[in-house]
């Protein structure tokens, strides 16, 4: 059981894709409240500085550079056990493995460019809330 609050993005694929307002309403249809929300765009810095817990991994250059390219939405999202009802909804990383109904199997392409961000735990829900939204932009 995790605490209530998860954070997400959608991915400048999805974006690019014209699948904002699809995602957000798979989102809100499972019961998650939106609780701050917002449409920006991560410099190359920023995508470094957000995943540098992957910045030894072979795709690390190549996910930097996707995740600044375009607009993203940022958002935290509010629900009973958030972090693993989330990552269940949204499915594998693998959107060729991801279940049936799962944003990812709706939505994304790729491994590579796969459509939304899941916080991994509440810790990290918590750190990545915190790098995009201050206190006062979370209702
Ligand atoms: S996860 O969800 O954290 O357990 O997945 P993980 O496999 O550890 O991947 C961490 C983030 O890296 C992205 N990823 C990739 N990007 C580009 N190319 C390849 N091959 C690749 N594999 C994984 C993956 O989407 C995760 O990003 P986030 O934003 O956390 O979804």
């Amino acid at each position: 059981m995790t605490t209530n609050r998860t954070f997400t993005m959608i991915k400048p694929d999805a974006v690019e894709n014209g699948h904002i307002g699809g995602i957000l309403e798979k989102i809100t249809s499972a019961g998650f409240k939106i609780v701050a929300m917002k449409y920006t765009q991560l410099s190359t810095r920023d995508a470094q500085e957000f995943y540098a817990v992957h910045n030894e991994r072979p795709f690390y250059g190549e996910l930097v550079e996707f995740m600044s390219r375009g607009p993203i939405v940022a958002a935290i999202l509010e629900k009973d056990n958030a972090v693993d009802d989330f990552r269940a909804l949204i499915g594998a990383t693998n959107p060729a493995e991801a279940a049936e109904g799962t944003i990812r199997k709706l939505f994304a392409s790729n491994i590579a460019e796969n459509a939304v961000h899941g916080s991994d735990s509440d810790e990290n829900a918590a750190i990545e809330g915190a790098f995009h939204f201050s206190g006062r932009e979370i209702y």
